[in-house]
């Protein structure tokens, strides 16, 4: 499964680079405002860190201002993805840009017939929210079992990105049910590097090394 961070934020992204984890970036307008930056700047400082795909949001509703903005995005960098919302334009759009072979993430997306809808447009990514799914008692993960299913009995290539992600729980569901990738908050990815047994288990190896008197360098 495929790691992105959800995050603008320039140092976060460059720490997770060093890992070798990182394979993309989501941004959203929320995102950016966090961040406090220029938008236009931003992604480019982040798509000259990441070589995989990094989403960037129009701002439009309407269809043809969405293809200009999309347009002006994707000169940016190569690796950009154009994120348009789950509505009629957003999917005019999407098509559109599919058809000129530019990636699109076709974001919030709550149904799995919303998803259906977004592969047919040619979607190279669907976000769905299971995050905000469970805030108001829905099943989040129940959504991504169905839309594996569904891009599987057809055999659709649109990539299945789950957002929203809120704990390490969604991302072990996330890999159980196959998902292609998730979009994990900074604080989220931080915490699947721990296990308290790890922590303790580390301690007594150092504390007994510590009594060998031996070094190493
Ligand atoms: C990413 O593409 C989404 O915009 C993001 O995961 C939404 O997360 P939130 O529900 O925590 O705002």
């Amino acid at each position: 499964m495929k790691f992105f961070a959800d995050t603008a934020e320039l140092e976060e992204i460059r720490e997770l680079t060093a890992t070798g984890l990182l394979d993309g970036v989501t941004t959203n307008p929320s995102l950016i405002k966090k961040s406090g930056r220029d938008f236009l700047e931003v992604i480019k400082e982040i798509c000259d860190l990441v070589e995989g795909p990094v989403s960037a949001e129009v701002v439009a509703t309407d269809f043809d201002t969405m293809v200009k903005e999309a347009l002006k995005l994707s000169a940016i960098a190569k690796n950009i993805v154009i994120k348009v919302p789950m509505t009629l334009d957003g999917l005019k759009t999407c098509k559109l840009l599919s058809e000129k072979k530019i990636m699109v993430n076709v974001t919030l997306c709550f149904s799995a017939n919303q998803a259906l809808l977004a592969a047919k447009a040619g979607a190279s990514f669907i976000s769905p929210f299971v995050g905000r799914l469970d805030d108001i008692s829905e099943d989040g993960m129940a959504l991504i079992e169905d839309i594996r299913l569904i891009y599987d009995n057809y055999g659709f290539e649109t990539q299945i990105l789950v957002a929203s992600i809120r704990h390490p729980i969604h991302v072990l569901e996330a890999a159980r049910i196959g998902a292609d990738a998730a979009t994990i908050p900074t604080d989220v990815l931080r915490k699947l590097f721990h296990h308290p047994l790890t922590d303790k288990g580390l301690e007594a190896f150092l504390k007994d090394w510590e009594e060998t008197g031996q070094t190493i360098l």
